[in-house]
């Protein structure tokens, strides 16, 4: 299967700082204060996995998913900067859909992913990460805050989230959608929400990092 991120892949978490300041990485972090040693964690989608890493020092047994050899190896690229960790990372290079591991894990992360799919493959997915997570367990959805604030405000927000979505249609043929209420389709799918925590770029919020818990 074509690597969709072999272009781009080397060069996105250079861009994510770029574009977005340092606060994307700031929102993909935002949660981990709920992790703890031991933990199971799994990360969909993780690129270059600055937040797996991050788990894996806290001691949490993580797992990661992706679909791209490009972000893999850039992954590990970071790992091997790190010391050794509690428990050592594992990859799993497929599609998450393919993935069956059913109530398995404390945590499951879906940082800058979901946006990537249509409306109906984003529930398809969304309601399979649920699947992973164990009863009581959290999902962590880290993406673009659901326009808000005055007409202005929200033209800004859409404008700055379509620059990035039409850059990564072209480049890595992710599908164009309309903007995401993420909150809405977790309370739907059955989380709770738990947290919220929300990141600025310029005079409004960007990004949030959203805590749902497994009813
Ligand atoms: C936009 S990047 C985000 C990467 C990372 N989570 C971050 O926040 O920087 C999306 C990642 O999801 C991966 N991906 C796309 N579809 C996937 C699928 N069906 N299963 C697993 N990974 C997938 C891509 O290869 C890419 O690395």
């Amino acid at each position: 299967m074509k690597d969709k991120y072999s272009i781009v892949g080397p060069f996105y978490d250079l861009m994510s700082i770029i574009y977005s300041f340092n606060q994307i990485d700031k929102c993909k972090t935002a949660m981990h204060d709920k992790i703890k040693p031991d933990s199971k964690i799994l990360f969909a989608g993780v690129g270059h996995g600055i937040d797996a890493i991050a788990a894996a020092e806290l001691g949490a047994e993580v797992t990661v998913v992706d679909l791209s050899e490009t972000m893999l190896k850039k992954l590990n690229k970071g790992i091997a900067k790190k010391k050794e960790f509690k428990h050592p990372i594992r990859q799993l290079h497929k599609n998450i859909l393919h993935v069956d591991e059913f109530s398995t894990y404390d945590m499951v992360f879906a940082n800058f992913f979901l946006n990537l799919f249509s409306k109906e493959r984003l529930e398809q997915i969304l309601n399979h990460l649920i699947k992973h997570t164990k009863k009581g367990g959290f999902v962590v959805i880290g993406d673009w805050v659901f326009p808000q604030g005055n007409m202005i405000a929200k033209f800004f927000q859409i404008l700055y989230w379509r620059m990035a979505d039409l850059f990564f249609w072209v480049v890595a043929n992710n599908e164009l959608h309309p903007f995401y209420d993420y909150q809405q389709t977790m309370q739907a799918l059955g989380l709770k929400i738990k947290k919220v925590k929300y990141f600025r770029v310029l005079f409004d919020d960007r990004y949030c990092s959203i805590l749902g818990q497994k009813k």
